[in-house]
């Protein structure tokens, strides 16, 4: 099955406002009915949580209605409503997408993905050595004016009641693979389309904390979130962990508290794995949830008096 990653998470919201205001702040780009889009096109979208055309609730609170996946052909949509349909209701949506249900309650789309292609320049730094200069000559490694948009719906992470009933449903209906996992804490996973260290990792937890933990778009590179993470905070959101550079998957990572009930990261330069890679398996600590973490200060100069 070539499941690519979530193409966009849908919410009901409490507060349309602040969630509108909060996704333009953190760079998406509005186009209209609720519908907040990275450059290629992944988007968050949101709603009033008493609109009658999103899915159920899970009646918790939770303000995620719906993940839904972006596949890369047509036998992967049949493929996934053949096997779904082995044991639950599949519905066929007018838009040509599917729907169902995953075995911890979260509602489920999957779609032929809306991903389309984009120009943007990646991040490149000059590295001493012998290898030469990446940036062009004069061309300079910081813009702090610079517009920035996330470039793709990056991963979600769900805390759930049954760590192991989850996995296997996700690897063993779904063929998403575990790539490292977080020993007491769970899993993540990477579906068949996709080579991205995680689009999926999920929180062993109590069944009242069943929900959404956190989710994130992929920056262009690191220099990028720090900017956009500075901006957050000058805009006065709070920053809940970061910036820093995690250990497992190695992306980049700035999280911040938003509106949705559930922290909103900005990530950069996740690793890729294919199937030679041989998962790692570590209990969770404070050591490798990063290799480094830092805190925000206010910016200031150096001076005779100490700076200020
Ligand atoms: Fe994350």
């Amino acid at each position: 099955m070539k499941i690519i990653g979530p193409d966009a998470l849908l919410f009901g919201v409490d507060d349309l406002e602040a969630c509108t205001q909060y996704l333009t702040d953190y760079g998406l780009t509005p186009v209209g009915d609720g519908r907040f889009e990275a450059m290629d096109g992944t988007a968050i979208v949101i709603a009033a949580k008493d609109d009658t055309s999103l899915p159920a609730d899970m009646g918790n609170g939770c303000q995620l209605r719906k993940t839904l996946y972006g596949v890369a052909d047509e036998a992967t949509l049949n493929a996934i409503a053949e096997e779904l349909g082995k044991d639950r209701e599949v519905s066929r949506l007018v838009d040509g997408s599917i729907e169902s249900v995953d075995d911890m309650g979260f509602t489920l789309g999957f779609q032929l993905t809306i991903r389309r292609d984009y120009e943007a320049p990646a991040e490149v730094v000059h590295s001493p050595g012998s290898n030469a200069p990446k940036r062009e000559l004069n061309e300079l490694g910081v813009d702090p004016s610079v517009k920035i948009t996330p470039r793709s719906l990056s991963h979600l992470v769900y805390f759930v009641p049954d760590g192991d009933k989850a996995e296997a449903f996700y690897r063993d209906r779904l063929g998403f693979r575990v790539t490292d996992r977080l020993v007491g804490a769970g899993p993540f996973m990477q579906p068949g389309g996709t080579q991205d260290h995680h689009t999926l990792f999920m929180i062993q937890a109590p069944e009242f904390m069943r929900g959404l933990e956190h989710f994130t778009f992929h920056f262009g590179g690191p220099t990028e979130v720090m900017l956009a993470g500075s901006r957050m905070v000058e805009k006065g959101y709070q920053s809940f962990w970061g910036p820093g550079r995690h250990q497992m998957g190695s992306n980049w990572f700035w999280y911040f508290n938003s509106p949705f009930g559930a922290r909103m990261e900005m990530d950069a330069d996740m690793d890729l794995h294919d199937e030679q890679w041989v998962a790692r398996e570590i209990p969770i600590s404070a050591e490798i949830s990063q290799a480094f973490l830092f805190q925000y200060r206010e910016k200031w100069i150096p001076g005779p008096g100490g700076g200020k």
